[in-house]
């Protein structure tokens, strides 16, 4: 099991020593959670947030984030930031968010080293197999090579699949390389960490049609092939009032996975109101999204995609936006740090009430 540090003794530390005797306390002392970080030691998942490495400085910002046990950055550690021109890494910012979390006893998952997005142009303008093989390659070997040890897990490859799920999406990779770039992607992370877990992890892919199927049967060949792969990272960006993904498909969709013999991890979690749904049905959104992870022993970790709604990555216009252009007000936090409804809906979900 996951194991952070945290102000919050684990259950096994009660002093009880029965196994019925530790589920008692443990139910006791989830229900006596304070902060997300209490429920998430208590419950042994990670309880993760997206952060940015500017706003660290903002004190309400680094006082929320010290209610997680676990870190994606948000944007520091993807290609085009830490590898701006070919075979020249900065660090600087992974390493700043990497440095936050040990300081505060948070484990960190990266993310991402092969994706669409944010990638620098110079990897777009490749125009043969060899030289982008041989990028892709260096590129993972480096980076991966330099959190080892620091990092618990990383999205290797991110959003391979289009929308619909019909086809992989046309990139530079599968451009030059075909579809088998996933594996070696895959085989080249691990043959840079032993340790560390190994994720795919994608959108709209928490249901059982579409592309959750694409992603399954797909992870599902990694499998039998012997592809190191560890686990299967649903971002769950969903929207109220939509039912989708139900929680019944949802847990069926874990529970496909989990029988692979992989973990799941709902990655990237918020929740858009789009001004029509009030805070309270959020919250009960959050609520049962959290529940379903805790009731399934292989989802191993929730991770929300940003702290406060004024700096959630949906306010930029590029991201999914409501229909007619309502505010999303996706996450836990208010504009001005005011805990949301979210907040203690995912936090009871966590103690178990
Ligand atoms: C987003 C960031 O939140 C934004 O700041 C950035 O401008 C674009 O990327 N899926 C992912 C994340 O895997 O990396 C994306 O993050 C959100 C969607």
């Amino acid at each position: 099991m996951v194991a952070a540090a945290s102000g919050c003794a684990p259950p096994s530390a009660s002093g009880i020593s029965t196994s019925d005797g530790e589920t008692e306390g443990m139910v006791r002392q989830c229900q006596e959670a304070v902060t997300l970080r209490d429920g998430a030691v208590c419950q042994e998942r990670l309880i993760g947030v997206a952060l940015a490495a500017r706003y660290l400085n903002e004190e309400p910002y680094a006082a929320a984030a010290r209610e997680f046990n676990y870190v994606t950055p948000e944007n520091e550690m993807k290609w085009g930031l830490n590898e701006p021109r070919p075979n020249e890494f900065d660090f600087t910012l992974g390493d700043a968010i990497t440095d936050f979390a040990e300081q505060n006893g948070m484990l960190v998952k990266g993310h991402a080293l092969v994706w669409h997005n944010q990638l620098p142009q110079w990897v777009n303008q490749l125009t043969d197999a060899e030289s982008v093989r041989a990028a892709m390659l260096n590129h993972i070997h480096q980076v991966v090579t330099h959190y080892r040890g620091r990092v618990q897990a990383w999205d290797v490859v991110n959003e391979a699949w289009g929308d619909g799920g019909t086809a992989l999406r046309d990139t530079v990779f599968l451009r030059y390389l075909g579809p088998g770039y996933i594996d070696e992607a895959f085989h080249a992370a691990r043959a840079a960490d032993p340790d560390v877990k190994l994720y795919y992890n994608d959108y709209d892919t928490e249901d059982l049609e579409g592309k959750s199927g694409a992603v399954y049967d797909m992870v599902k060949g990694m499998v039998e092939r012997g592809v190191p792969i560890d686990g299967v990272g649903l971002q769950m960006h969903v929207r109220i009032p939509d039912d989708e993904p139900s929680i019944f498909e949802l847990e069926r969709n874990m529970q496909r996975i989990v029988d692979l013999g992989l973990e799941v991890v709902l990655s990237e979690v918020d929740v858009r109101t789009c001004g029509h749904e009030t805070d309270r049905d959020q919250g009960n959104r959050y609520y049962r999204i959290v529940n379903a992870c805790l009731r399934q022993p292989g989802c191993t970790s929730v991770s929300v995609w940003g702290i406060t709604d004024k700096y959630s990555w949906l306010n930029h216009p590029s991201a999914p936006q409501c229909p007619e252009g309502d505010p999303t007000t996706p996450l836990m936090w208010d504009d001005v740090y005011t805990k949301k409804p979210a907040y203690h809906s995912f936090l009871d979900a966590l103690k178990g009430s």
